[in-house]
């Protein structure tokens, strides 16, 4: 049964969404729906305005929600569902200290994102886009057996920074590959490191040794340009630095220099600052560098299960009911 005019809630969407999303928050039929009906971010004007007096918001990781945006929307905000595991981009003490509920989406998007660093690491490694380049361009003059050579998994020792949902789901992947030394850091050992032979290590030991080194980490300030010059001078040359979690973990002029010393053999990037990376920006000009657009999650399957998981959210949070992924605060 439809509520009433009066009795409808209020909901800003901020920007289209996979319509498995839609479907549902319009099938509950207690919401008055405004979307910012686009493919590109909702201006920071229009989400302001957006927001006022509504009681729900799904957002997108391309939106910042912070003091400013919680004023503006005001006391009937209940809950923010945002399409992202991700949750970097809300102000979560402004946001607890408001009463409001937060909704995510965490383990439906492991195993797209995992995936995805794999295929990234493999394409960095063994250079992929330059060789994809280079039968183009007629720089395929014959079998050289110096040419376009790479790193190989088998042997090697990994190194991963945040052995989390999606670290471990990187971590089980890349054993197969005959994986010597799986090295993992974090705030405290885990105990489902066991299944992959995972040794709890120091970041230092975890930099100085590793041939590859996975980023898998969540943004926060402890892990805030956590790659930096000196962090970079401890890899070994011949390494490879993959980030699949958040730019910001990254101070990209020290991996530039590190790249293009020849420091560290080349770096596999799936997240930026900014995003949009400009398409003038120097990591650009290395044929060492691999940049995906933030494409972790970007399978159609998994975008939809997304979409569906962050409007069950909002509406539990309308509702105040239990959230199916709710982010403890
Ligand atoms: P989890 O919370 O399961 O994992 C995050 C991990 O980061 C935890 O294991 C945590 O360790 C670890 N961590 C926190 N602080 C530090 C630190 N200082 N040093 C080392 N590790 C630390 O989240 P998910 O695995 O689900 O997602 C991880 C991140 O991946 C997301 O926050 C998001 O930013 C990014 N992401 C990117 C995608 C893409 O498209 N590229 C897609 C999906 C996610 P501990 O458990 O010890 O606290
Ligand atoms: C997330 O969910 O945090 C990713 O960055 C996009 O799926």
């Amino acid at each position: 049964c439809m509520m009433s005019a009066q009795q409808m809630l209020k909901v800003f969407v901020t920007r289209r969404i996979p319509q498995e999303g839609m479907k549902i928050l319009k099938k509950a039929g207690m919401c008055n729906l405004s979307v910012w009906d686009s493919d590109e971010p909702v201006p920071r004007a229009e989400l302001l305005k957006g927001v006022a007096d509504a009681h729900g918001l799904l957002c997108l990781l391309s939106d910042k929600i912070d003091a400013e945006v919680l004023n503006a929307a005001g006391p009937n905000l209940k809950v923010i569902s945002t399409l992202s595991v991700g949750f970097d981009h809300l102000a979560i003490d402004e946001i607890k200290k408001r009463g409001i509920r937060v909704g995510y989406t965490p383990d439906v998007l492991t195993d797209a994102t995992a995936e995805l660093t794999v295929a990234l690491l493999l394409a960095t490694a063994r250079r992929l886009p330059e060789g994809v380049e280079e039968v183009k361009n007629g720089g395929w003059s014959t079998w050289k057996p110096l040419w376009l050579c790479g790193y190989g998994l088998s042997g090697s020792t990994v190194g991963v920074i945040g052995l989390g949902r999606i670290g471990l789901a990187i971590a089980r992947r890349l054993k197969p590959f005959g994986v010597k030394r799986l090295l993992y850091t974090g705030r405290q050992p885990k105990p489902q490191a066991q299944e992959v032979d995972g040794e709890y290590v120091p970041l230092d030991t975890l930099v100085r040794e590793s041939d590859f080194v996975v980023v898998s980490c969540s943004l926060a300030p402890d892990t805030q340009s956590l790659c930096d010059k000196t962090f970079f001078s401890k890899m070994k040359k011949t390494s490879i630095f993959i980030n699949t979690s958040r730019g910001a973990v990254v101070n990209q002029e020290d991996l530039f220099e590190a790249l293009s010393s020849g420091q560290i053999a080349a770096a596999g990037l799936d997240v930026t600052t900014p995003e949009p990376l400009p398409t003038s920006h120097p990591l650009l000009t290395l044929k060492n560098c691999v940049v995906l657009p933030h494409i972790g999650s970007a399978t159609y399957s998994t975008r939809g299960v997304m979409s569906a998981l962050t409007a069950n959210n909002l509406l539990a949070g309308l509702t105040g009911s239990e959230m199916p992924s709710e982010l403890k605060l």
